[in-house]
């Protein structure tokens, strides 16, 4: 039998064809409260999309741990070998609007939440283990040069290489995004990265600082950018088609996760500063360690309700999983648990996708969606309070982390090397992919006034003189001058 039709409040409807009208010809009567509640549902079906990363692509899974690691973090999630957690994920592009094609070039987000069972953990990357920026007051300005331009309303690639080149910092990830590796022909087929230095700590109280990959078992595929072109002449929806697709056939895509651990005291030895988040561990130092299988085993039912309204947040963090005093984090820490209220509602915690699958306890108190029922004792809606409300537990307190330094507005360029990591990636290519890594720039330069254009074949050249003077001859450009301006 089919279900009753009925109004938001319950009520049924008895035609859902015709407008309530005064005679025959006559115009719509205000009482066709049907008709109201109808249009008006309709004004509402948009939110704000997300003001980066608005295109993706999601599924349900779970984790699986594999090898123990309780040495370095007492996390429930690592607890015991064989352990499954619940998990979903969403995948993305970084600049593209939410009816963006997917085979575009661009870093794809790497976004999970693990349901605990003490909470949400949130790990929110990109398929890069590096960024554009190192400082969280670049990260607006930067953002700004990769939409859309004010007056002409078209992505600008001046705005692009203006800010790269004026940007050092940025060459490791430019690299990484020219590079075949920028454009995945699938999120199956690419790895994901927490990208920034978290910590771990252990059951003693010990701190480590740890790094997460995760490596696909599908093998790594990407698109020349003329491969990409004739795909999304085909199809603007490939990447959805694909993974939706995969789960619906029992082709669950699956990574192996991995961490890299450095002991706490590490951190004041390395060369490069571990909590930079342009730069890469070098794995012979800290070689990655396995910890457990992800997997994708189900789709969404409702793309709108489990992939449009999921919120992720580096602030979801669980007792054994800690920060890191990474600049770039920190400030993430506080931005997107503020862009969920704005884009969802004070109270977006509450929707099923993101709720914990754990009881929830706190006193925070009315606004939008506040829909859940209160705590056992409605007496305890403050603290501290006589009627047996929940309480705080000394046992998850964090060791402390000494810090020292101060307060003082410090030259992010100052002792950093821009060069060497990103130069090092560079001699990894064989020659093939270096002579596509210059065709990729090259093509994304065209238009570029040459100020700017010189400017950035510096930094190619200080990185690899070979990276130099492959992209001024793929632009065109003498190579005499390059040595005497990287000076
Ligand atoms: C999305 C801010 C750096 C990965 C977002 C959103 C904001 C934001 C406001 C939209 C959230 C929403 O409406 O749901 C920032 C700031 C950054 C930063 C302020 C630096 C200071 C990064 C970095 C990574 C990253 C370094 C990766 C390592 C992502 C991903 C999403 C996202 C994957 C999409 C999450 C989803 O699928 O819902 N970011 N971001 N972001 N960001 Fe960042």
């Amino acid at each position: 039998m089919t279900d009753k039709m009925t109004t938001t409040a319950g009520a049924p409807i008895s035609d859902n064809q015709n407008s309530l009208t005064a005679g025959e010809r006559g115009p719509v009567l205000m009482q066709d409260w049907q008709l109201v509640e109808k249009l008006a549902h309709q004004n509402r079906e948009r939110i704000p999309e997300r003001v980066v990363h608005a295109k993706g692509w999601g599924a349900h899974g779970t984790l699986t741990i594999t090898h123990d690691i309780t040495q370095y973090t007492k996390a429930s999630v690592f607890a015991q070998v064989g352990k499954k957690i619940e998990m979903m994920a969403r995948f993305s592009t970084v600049a593209g609007e939410t009816g963006a094609a997917d085979a575009e070039r661009d870093v794809r987000g790497f976004a999970l939440k693990f349901y605990t069972d003490e909470g949400n953990w949130d790990l929110v990357g990109n398929n890069t283990p590096v960024f554009f920026v190192r400082d969280p007051l670049k990260f607006p300005d930067f953002i700004h040069t990769q939409k859309r331009h004010p007056k002409t309303n078209l992505r600008s690639p001046t705005a692009m290489w203006d800010f790269w080149s004026l940007s050092p910092e940025s060459l490791h990830q430019v690299t990484i995004l020219f590079s075949d590796r920028g454009l995945p022909q699938t999120v199956r087929h690419m790895n994901g990265y927490g990208s920034h230095t978290y910590s771990f700590i252990n059951a003693a109280g010990e701190r480590f600082w740890v790094k997460f990959h995760f490596k696909t078992l599908q093998g790594h595929k990407h698109w020349t950018n003329g491969e990409a072109a004739e795909v999304v002449g085909r199809t603007r929806e490939s990447t959805q088609e694909d993974l939706f697709g995969a789960i619906e056939r029992g082709e669950f895509p699956r990574w192996r996760l991995q961490v890299q651990v450095m002991p706490e005291l590490d951190a004041e030895k390395t060369w490069y500063n571990p909590f930079d988040l342009t730069k890469v561990w070098p794995h012979a130092d800290y070689p990655p360690i396995d910890v457990g299988i992800l997997e994708l085993n189900r789709n969404a039912d409702n793309y709108f309700a489990e992939i449009e309204q999921v919120a992720f947040s580096p602030s979801n963090i669980v007792p054994g999983i800690g920060f890191s005093p990474d600049k770039m984090l920190q400030a993430r820490i506080f931005s997107y648990a503020d862009a969920h209220r704005y884009r969802l509602g004070t109270h977006y915690e509450a929707l099923p996708v993101n709720a914990p699958k754990v009881p929830v306890h706190n006193y925070h108190k009315d606004g939008a969606m506040r829909f859940f029922p209160p705590g056992t004792n409605p007496d305890a809606y403050y603290e501290p309070n006589s009627f047996g409300g929940p309480k705080q537990d000394d046992k998850f307190r964090e060791p402390p982390l000494k810090l020292s330094g101060d307060a003082d507005r410090y030259d992010r360029r100052k002792g950093n090397d821009d060069y060497q990591q990103p130069g090092d990636l560079f001699r990894l290519f064989t020659p093939e992919q270096k002579e596509r890594l210059f065709g990729n720039l090259a093509a994304a330069m065209q238009g570029v006034p040459i100020e700017i254009v010189n400017r950035q074949l510096v930094h190619f050249y200080r990185a690899d003189p070979e990276y130099g003077f492959g992209v001024a001859r793929k632009l065109g450009l003498a190579t005499e001058g390059l040595a005497a301006a990287a000076e």
